[in-house]
């Protein structure tokens, strides 16, 4: 059985795969409208969400499923105490897939070591978001028409911002990437994702604090949050929090057909009269999300599609 628990768990072939069949289904959702009649999705979300909770029930009411779940991990037994191992375990006699949502980074790996189905990891703490990396991935691909030779500018939370990992750690697999990584000090990569992903491999990066001087260069701008639920006291993040706003003028120097991503949900970092130009994709790529993971539980639970 294959769960999504780290963007590294599919091959650049089965991310190829999964990418094609989310182009197919936003080409014809029509034909994709039953091939997952009967079938349950779990979600398991004990973290605040909106998107991709919803995305995963939208994706799964699409394809002609049915969803359980809880509104609040307050109203789950996870508030009496139970284990994710238990949790997962009783869910598996309920539904045929989980998506989940978990504060504990290694969550979501855990339960897919007891799980009787597949488990999607659809954010664990400050560590991957992998789902979010595939909507990021079909985004960038039906933008640029590839995923290699591409500069990314990762602008903001790159500490925190489990997006920002997933995706790097996504992207290196692909020929001659760049990336440039904007930041203040204190919200920098980890450096554990420097030395094992980019160092190891000699995939070229720089780190700066200013956006405008790299802003030529780039090819996606990818813009976060500042991830104010992980710090642990609120004087840095009212310190840290508005470091980058992305307005018209400083797009003023982009590339014109660069691609403005992010996963929202957006507080301060883009200025509302960005969404109007072409080059603002956020919205698209909310769109993708849907796409994406109607494609990822069709592979994961291995139905047929025509
Ligand atoms: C992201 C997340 O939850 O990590 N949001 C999302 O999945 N759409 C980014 C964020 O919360 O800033």
């Amino acid at each position: 059985m294959k769960h999504l628990i780290d963007p590294l768990d599919f091959s650049v072939e089965e991310i190829d795969d999964l990418l094609n069949l989310a182009d197919d289904i936003a080409a014809d959702r029509q034909k994709y409208a039953h091939v997952c009649d009967g079938k349950k999705l779990a979600t398991l979300f004990s973290e605040p969400s909106t998107r991709p909770r919803l995305s995963f029930e939208a994706a799964m009411l699409n394809m002609g499923g049915s969803v359980l779940g809880f509104a609040s991990a307050d109203s789950s037994s996870a508030s009496k105490g139970e284990s994710v191992a238990d949790t997962i375990r009783v869910i598996s006699c309920y539904a045929d897939i989980c998506a989940m949502r978990h504060p504990k980074e290694g969550a979501p790996l855990r339960a897919a070591r007891y799980s009787g189905i597949p488990v999607i990891n659809a954010g664990d703490g400050g560590h991957q978001h992998p789902t979010q990396t595939l909507t990021d991935l079909m985004t960038i691909r039906r933008r640029k028409g590839r995923l290699h030779d591409l500069t990314i500018g990762l602008c903001g939370d790159l500490k925190f911002g489990r997006t920002v990992h997933s995706l790097i750690k996504s992207l290196s697999r692909y020929e001659n990437i760049r990336f440039v990584l904007i930041s203040p000090e204190e919200l920098r990569v980890p450096d554990y994702i420097l030395e094992e992903t980019l160092d190891r491999k000699g995939i070229p990066y720089k780190e700066v604090v200013d956006l405008e001087q790299v802003m030529p260069e780039l090819d996606i701008l990818y813009m976060t949050r500042v991830q104010r639920e992980r710090f642990f006291n609120e004087a840095d993040y009212v310190r840290l929090k508005d470091s980058y706003i992305l307005t018209m003028p400083k797009l003023r120097s982009a590339k014109p057909d660069m691609a403005v991503l992010h996963p929202l949900p957006r507080v301060n970092e883009i200025s509302l009269d960005v969404d109007n130009d072409p080059r603002a994709a956020y919205f698209e790529q909310v769109q993708n999300g849907v796409y994406v993971r109607m494609a990822l539980m069709i592979r994961l639970l291995g139905v047929k599609v025509c």
